[in-house]
């Protein structure tokens, strides 16, 4: 990959940790998707890092609270890489509940400085996990801990295990969609490089390099995978389909536009 130019994320100045200079960076949920990477960018940066989840060196569940204050204890920034996932209500106890109990843990820390990542087009789709990550934002602007967001379209990763799911017997289904896919390692970059910075209180916006429908992509995933299923299109009824077929997932206003495509990343990965 190309390194993309994190270097707008400026406007905040760089920061510096609270003794060596060295800063101290627990990253919730680095054990996933983009948090592992955040992880490896931050320890490449020469950073002190934690990463923590349910299953990691340094257990936490958000659900509960459990291992927060230890997790915690000396950490200068915290990057929120957690997910939830399933029915409405279970991923809320993570993303909406865990992200309150977060907040009161790290103000009970001294924690200087949080980095969400949230979802381009989040607060305009009326679909249930995209108004649980606008209340978890809704916490993060509202909550104890000076903080910065970065706000990212779909990563590749996310891209192909969709279509995966949307294929049986034979048929991928396709609803028309506009999609920006974009490199969860760019996007790791940034929010790394948010996390060295002083917070800002404001949105870094990242998107992918390309506006495509989904169903070109559902094709590029076929080719690139050797699958022979037949991409079928389905209405996506209401309001969210509206907004999905809009485009709402996708922005042209990107603070940082990465630039690894979906049939780069495609050649250069095994997905599902
Ligand atoms: N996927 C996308 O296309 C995309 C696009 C833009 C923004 N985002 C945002 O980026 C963030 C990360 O997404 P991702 O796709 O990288 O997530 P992911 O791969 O599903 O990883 C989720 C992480 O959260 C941890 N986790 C889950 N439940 C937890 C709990 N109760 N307590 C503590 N840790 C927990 C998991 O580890 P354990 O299982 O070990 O606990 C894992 O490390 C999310 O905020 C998401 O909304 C995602």
């Amino acid at each position: 990959m190309d390194s993309i130019d994190t270097d707008r994320t400026a406007g905040a100045t760089p920061r510096a940790g609270r003794g060596t200079g060295t800063l101290t960076v627990a990253v919730v949920g680095g054990t996933g998707t983009l948090g592992r990477q955040v992880v490896a960018a931050l320890r490449a940066a020469g950073q002190d890092v934690r990463a923590l989840s349910r299953h990691s060196d340094h257990p936490v569940d958000l659900t509960t609270g459990r291992g927060l204050a230890p997790a915690l204890a000396g950490v200068d920034a915290v990057v929120d890489a957690g997910n939830g996932t399933g029915p409405a209500r279970r991923a809320a106890r993570t993303l909406v509940d865990g992200t309150e109990r977060l907040l009161d843990a790290e103000a009970a820390a001294g924690v200087g400085h949080h980095v969400s990542v949230d979802i381009v087009g989040s607060a305009v789709v009326p679909m249930a996990y995209f108004e649980l990550k606008t209340a978890q934002q809704h916490l993060v602007e509202s909550g104890p801990v000076p903080w910065s967001t970065v706000t990212a379209t779909q990563f590749h990763e996310f891209a192909t295990t969709t279509l995966a799911s949307y294929t049986h017997l034979g048929l991928t289904f396709a609803p028309p969609m506009r999609v920006q896919p974009v490199s969860s390692a760019e996007v790791a970059a940034v929010v790394a490089d948010t996390a060295q910075r002083e917070p800002s209180g404001a949105r870094t916006v990242v998107t992918g390099p390309e506006i495509r429908e989904l169903r070109d992509l559902a094709r590029a995933w076929k080719r690139g995978t050797g699958r022979h299923s037949l991409v079928t299109p389905v209405v996506l009824p209401g309001k969210a389909g509206r907004a999905l077929r809009d485009g709402a997932l996708t922005s042209d206003a990107a603070d940082v536009v990465g630039r690894t495509t979906f049939e780069e990343w495609l050649a250069s990965t095994t997905p599902a």
